[in-house]
């Protein structure tokens, strides 16, 4: 709920700008009040009336009048509300912001602001790709601006790719992220998460690997930090970004990845969700192995990995109090992964099916159970950041019970 938040949102030119008169009424149903200023671009696009009918209020557009600068000067309606809030917000105004202009009258609100703001970008997507943008968004999001979507997806000029507007729901959801303070029930608990493939040289241009993307590990470590974990995430070679707010290491093999483990010292949290190469070249060689002609293809010797899992599991006074696993399987999925808590010793597995039909590498979605000394809960097919804070909530319970009760699991 925003219940007494107030609003000011600033309504730039772009075809998105529909959506704003929605996302009015999304944050008025939340409890917020809304306020609207309209650049001229804006007016292109929804009228003035429009937004004044729906925030109940006037709507500033005008640096210059006489009339809003008496009854309210641009300096007292920057900092009047709790969050401003840029929706749509064109290439324009982002470059505008980015260059500190004072043009008109939203510009010269974002820069005389001392609250938060948060950026909905909609744009053509080779504007949005385009280096100008990619290097105005950077340097706003290093001052502090948050940033919501842009969406993928179909634009209004043919095009296809990134540039939607977010939707208004999500909007407001992103708005009450940042005004509501969250529920830190994990604050004070320091956390580490394994997450991706790992890399296994056999000389310095060839490795064995998986097809593991980082997306569930890297999403776990996410949502142990905003129930107010200290999160280390030690990450395998991925593509995705480092998840803000947390520490992230990164490391190329299993070895690498177990250093990483220990040198985060005592911790109370370890999810294990990396897929570790089962097996390194017991030597990989210092120089790329030549292909000679006639010669028969090299042999290679494997040596197993060190469990990172087994041994962040080992009873002990550095033992954390809850070490989680991961069992990915294509068969008897449940029935292994029983067997591999108990083989292991953490105290929970997350089983997950990783056939190739079910497409959980790689995907955006995840069925998993999760098994503990109490049983066995299957959980409804998610998306995987929905599994990693259903995790996250899991954990968050785990801590905050009764000694007594958490015994008897
Ligand atoms: O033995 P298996 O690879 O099936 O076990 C999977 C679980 O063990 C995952 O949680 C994975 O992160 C962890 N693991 C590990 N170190 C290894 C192998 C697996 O931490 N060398």
């Amino acid at each position: 709920m925003l219940k007494g938040k107030r609003i000011l949102l600033i309504v730039a030119g772009g075809i998105a700008a529909f959506k704003s008169l929605e996302l009015i009424r999304r944050l008025r149903e939340r409890g917020a009040s809304v306020r609207c200023v309209l650049t001229d671009a804006g007016a292109k696009f929804v009228t003035p009336l429009s937004l004044q009918a729906l925030t109940e209020d006037r709507v500033y557009s005008d640096m210059f009048s006489l009339t809003d600068e008496s009854e309210m000067g641009h300096i007292q309606l920057s900092r009047d509300a709790d969050l401003l809030v840029v929706a749509p917000a064109t290439a324009n105004i982002l470059a505008r912001m980015a260059g500190g202009l004072a043009d008109d009258l939203a510009a010269t609100v974002l820069l005389a602001t001392d609250k938060p703001v948060l950026v909905a970008p909609a744009m053509n997507v080779r504007m949005w790709t385009h280096a100008a943008t990619v290097a105005n968004v950077e340097t706003l999001k290093q001052r502090g601006i948050r940033f919501i979507g842009p969406n993928d997806g179909a634009m209004a000029c043919n095009e296809f790719g990134p540039g939607r507007m977010s939707e208004p729901e999500e909007i407001a959801d992103a708005i009450e992220g940042l005004l509501v303070p969250a529920e830190r029930p994990l604050a004070g608990k320091r956390a580490v998460v394994t997450s991706g493939p790992t890399r296994e040289a056999i000389d310095p241009v060839r490795y064995i690997s998986n097809h593991s993307s980082g997306k569930q590990g890297h999403a776990i470590a996410s949502a142990l930090a905003a129930l107010g974990a200290d999160v280390t995430l030690v990450s395998g070679p991925v593509v995705i970004a480092d998840p803000p707010g947390l520490r992230t290491v990164h490391v190329d093999s299993a070895d690498q990845m177990l250093a990483a483990c220990l040198a985060a010292g005592r911790i109370d949290i370890a999810v294990c969700a990396a897929a570790v190469a089962d097996w390194k070249a017991a030597r990989p060689s210092g120089s790329k192995i030549k292909k000679k002609a006639g010669m028969a293809p090299p042999s290679l010797e494997l040596t197993p990995n060190p469990d990172i899992l087994a041994t962040l599991s080992k009873p002990g006074p550095q033992r954390p109090a809850l070490v989680v696993g991961f069992a990915a399987e294509t068969e008897n999925l449940v029935a292994n992964a029983i067997d591999k808590r108990r083989r292991k010793g953490c105290d929970w597995i997350v089983a997950n099916d990783v056939s190739p039909a079910v497409g959980t590498f790689g995907g955006e979605r995840n069925t998993v159970h999760l098994i503990s000394a109490s049983g066995v809960e299957d959980w409804p097919t998610l998306a995987k950041g929905e599994v990693a804070m259903r995790l996250a909530g899991r954990i968050a319970l785990h801590f905050g019970q009764p000694p007594k009760a958490e015994a008897a699991e």
